[in-house]
């Protein structure tokens, strides 16, 4: 019998990537085939993000399209998976008749039964949450290549006032240690070089009495020449102990993804943010003491209900004292179901706007002198590719996630780790001279500069 061929496009956090991973290891179980033609596809998935408007303003786009292959070849079936899948299944079923299947994040594992449903001229619908559901034992689809993520653990039990994320993904709950050790080794059997743990708040990991570090540590000693990063860090968690285990373990990024969201602390409390900036301010000072060269990024929200001018300049100052490598900056979105939803959204449109423009003016005039004080020193890079301008030029990153660019050349292959003088910078990118291949067999690492 010829397969079933599924189609899957993934929007929103690496989370959903790492999903996409699941949903297609499922599928595949169960005879599917995956393609990249939605064209030729008999099921067609958005793996869709709730978070702001525009993420979901982009799917119904997106749908649109879609529904114009529908009237081309009407057995498709065409199913949301995702966080929209739990925000709007009354919308998406009931009012605008746009999909055949909606499935929430903790319903992967019967997605061969929905998709049956829909086969069948029902609507396949599951958007229950779970306390329990980790897909510990499912075992991913990933093509062969250098990096790839982990979900160690799923939910959030935050609640950040603005955030829809405890009401898409439910409630928080942590993965199996030994289970995500094994997949490292299995990674690491394939040649994997980056491994990214991931989980809205990491920090709060816990499988008996191991926490995050614990974790962190045993999956950076499976493989010392596996680089491994971990995101989102909150503010509120983030321990002495984890400090340590990043500073002992070579092979762990000395990098913390960091969200600030707001400087002003009377912000910070109506976001239920659980930490104020002076404790936010003394972790990054005992993070730079612990982890010498230590980089930071960060989340920024503009025109949070109520803020002042004042609120707003304490946010650029903020910037300004930690001075951060990077950072994701974004507009006040009002989610429907959230308790900032209940508070006046209040900040003109054009205000939220400038303070926007003027945080990410400030960030990229910072990430470009922190760039420039980088010209003349050493860095590791893995090298990923060639260059997307050329392939005169390969392209890597530090393990502060910074692109750097060094010429081609034959003693160097894709997924080597290599010593680098930079020599250039803008304020996305370094330039940088060759100095020497690191050999991880041999050579006690440092991965990190
Ligand atoms: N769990 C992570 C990230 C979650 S979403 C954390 O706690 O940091 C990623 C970022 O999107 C958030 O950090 C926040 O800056 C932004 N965000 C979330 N909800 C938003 C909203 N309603 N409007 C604008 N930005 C939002
Ligand atoms: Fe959302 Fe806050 Fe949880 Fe992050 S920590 S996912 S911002 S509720
Ligand atoms: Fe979006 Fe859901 Fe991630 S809302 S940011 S895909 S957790």
């Amino acid at each position: 019998m010829q397969k079933n061929k599924v189609y899957i496009e993934t929007y929103g956090c690496q989370m959903n990537f790492a999903d996409t991973e699941i949903v297609m290891g499922v599928l595949q179980n169960q005879g599917y085939e995956i393609t990249n033609q939605a064209e030729e596809a008999d099921v067609v998935l958005l793996n869709t993000c709730s978070i702001r408007d525009n993420a979901e303003q982009r799917i119904y786009g997106r749908l649109g399209n879609l529904k114009t292959l529908k009237y081309g070849k009407p057995a498709i079936v065409i199913g949301i998976l995702g966080c929209m899948a739990e925000r709007l299944r009354k919308d998406l079923i009931e009012d605008k008749k746009m999909v055949d299947l909606i499935v929430g994040p903790d319903e992967y594992r019967r997605l061969p039964e929905y998709i049956d449903t829909a086969f069948s001229g029902e609507k396949g619908i599951g958007v229950r949450l779970s306390r329990t559901e980790t897909y510990d034992d499912i075992i991913p689809y990933r093509e062969d290549g250098l990096q790839a993520w982990i979900s160690v653990m799923r939910g959030c039990d935050k609640f950040c006032t603005f955030c829809v994320v405890p009401f898409t993904r439910g409630r928080e709950r942590s993965r199996n240690l030994n289970s995500i050790v094994d997949e490292m080794r299995q990674l690491s059997n394939r040649g994997f070089k980056e491994v990214t743990l991931l989980g809205q708040n990491v920090n709060s990991y816990l499988d008996d009495e191991n926490d995050f570090a614990d974790l962190l540590a045993a999956c950076a000693s499976v493989d010392r020449s596996i680089r491994i990063r971990f995101t989102t860090s909150h503010p509120q968690d983030l321990s002495d102990k984890l400090l340590y285990t990043i500073s002992e373990h070579q092979n762990i990024c000395n990098y913390i993804h960091l969200p600030v969201q707001s400087g002003s602390n009377r912000i910070l409390e109506l976001m239920n943010r659980t930490y104020t900036i002076e404790h936010y301010l003394n972790l990054i000072e005992r993070a730079r003491k612990i982890i010498p060269g230590v980089s930071f990024s960060t989340d920024i929200i503009a025109g949070f209900p109520s803020e002042s001018l004042e609120d707003h300049l304490m946010t650029i100052d903020i910037i300004r004292k930690v001075r951060y490598d990077g950072a994701y900056m974004f507009k006040y979105s009002p989610r429907e179901g959230t308790k900032a939803y209940k508070m006046d959204d209040d900040v003109a449109e054009e205000t939220k706007a400038k303070r926007l423009q003027e945080i990410i003016d400030l960030q990229r005039q910072i990430s470009f002198e922190i760039n420039q004080e980088q010209i003349g020193t050493e860095e590791i890079v893995l090298i990923e590719g060639f260059s997307r301008k050329s392939d005169q030029f390969y392209s890597g990153r530090t393990d502060s996630n910074k692109i750097v660019i060094v010429p081609a050349s034959e003693s160097i292959k894709i997924g080597d780790y290599i010593k680098v003088k930079i020599n250039k910078a803008s304020s996305a990118t370094l330039f940088a001279s060759f100095e020497g291949i690191i050999d991880v067999q041999k050579d006690a690492l440092p991965l990190t500069a």
